[in-house]
């Protein structure tokens, strides 16, 4: 029988870019301990960080050192060029060195052009895959052509991808693919950043934030999806139908993800209020009827404009 626990295990990764001081509040080495094991405590035992989250590698390493009861899930970030296989063999031991492990749980490749030949990664990748030295492997941010492509090569498990009620361009052509092919999304972005929450739901307009990294990632992404006042209607009907159950708005928006066709694990970013981990940790253990799951996807519809690929217009 699943506990509450071991659900929330299945059902949640730690989100670990918070970890990077460059773009967040530099966390006290004690408040990450505390935090890690506060997230440990509720039964998350998957975390997700990546070679480009400054510090964040590290002090996973750190405090999970010896936890064989954890898995790490990090990414491997190419800009602009093909990688050599040495490159990709550094990559593989600076993770390896930082997170205190013989081998990778799962090795996510972000890549941001469209137009470079995979072949050559993915031949060592999965060379890494076929050793045991990458146990997984993923992607985050491909576009379904992209996917289609790294499939000919490699064996790939799951799919990283920005999907909420707000930004649900993985429906376009994505999902589809990802259920065809066994590949398990792992959705970021859920609650936005913290826009999809209770905190929101009265501010008919945004003003510009400046010490938070939602305002330089989400929103401009809701700009691309048509601005504030959809996502503010839409925050309206949540906070109804939340109301109804006795669940938050950044309670209904994890439930409703936990619903959609392939979706696997939410990655729900670190934060340090307590509460907030309360509210998201219990976000699942009360249902929502399916009526109530299609009027929020419906009023998403009718708001909230979908265009495009995955990260279309992040790479710009
Ligand atoms: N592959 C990629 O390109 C990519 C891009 C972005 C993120 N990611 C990964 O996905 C993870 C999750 O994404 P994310 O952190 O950007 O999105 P998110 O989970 O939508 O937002 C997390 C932030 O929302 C706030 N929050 C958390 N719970 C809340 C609640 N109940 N009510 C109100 N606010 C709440 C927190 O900020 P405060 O503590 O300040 O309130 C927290 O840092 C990241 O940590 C990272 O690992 C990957």
């Amino acid at each position: 029988m699943s506990t509450p626990q071991t659900r929330r295990q299945h059902s949640f990764i730690l989100g670990c870019w918070q970890l990077d001081d460059r773009s967040w509040t530099s966390l006290p080495l004690d408040e990450v301990e505390r935090v890690i094991d506060t997230y440990l405590a509720w039964g998350v035992n998957t975390f997700d960080t990546a070679d480009i989250y400054g510090r964040s590698e590290k002090l996973l390493g750190q405090f999970l050192k010896g936890r064989t009861d954890t898995k790490i899930f990090t990414k491997m970030v190419f800009f602009r060029e093909i990688p050599t296989a040495q490159q990709i063999q550094h990559k593989l031991d600076n993770s390896l060195r930082n997170l205190h492990r013989d081998s990778l749980d799962n090795v996510q490749v972000h890549w941001h052009s469209p137009s470079l030949d995979f072949a050559p990664l993915w031949d060592t990748l999965r060379t890494l895959h076929d050793r045991g030295k990458i146990r997984q492997l993923g992607v985050t941010n491909f576009t379904t052509p992209m996917l289609k492509q790294a499939l000919e090569y490699a064996p790939i498990s799951t799919h990283q991808v920005q999907y909420s009620l707000i930004d649900r361009r993985v429906e376009n052509t994505m999902q589809a693919l990802c259920l065809d092919r066994g590949i398990t999304l792992l959705p970021y972005g859920a609650i936005a950043g913290g826009f999809l929450s209770d905190k929101f739901v009265h501010v008919p307009h945004l003003s510009q934030e400046f010490d938070h990294a939602r305002s330089f990632y989400y929103n401009t992404m809701i700009d691309h999806h048509g601005g504030w006042s959809g996502v503010h209607q839409l925050l309206q009907v949540m906070a109804k139908i939340g109301k109804s159950y006795g669940l938050s708005v950044a309670q209904v928006a994890l439930n409703w993800l936990h619903h959609q066709p392939g979706v696997g694990q939410i990655i729900t970013g670190l934060t340090t209020h307590r509460p907030q981990i309360q509210q998201n940790m219990e976000a699942l253990d009360r249902d929502i009827a399916a009526a109530d799951l299609q009027t929020l996807s419906d009023t998403s519809t009718a708001l909230i404009p979908q265009q495009g690929d995955i990260y279309s217009y992040e790479r710009g």
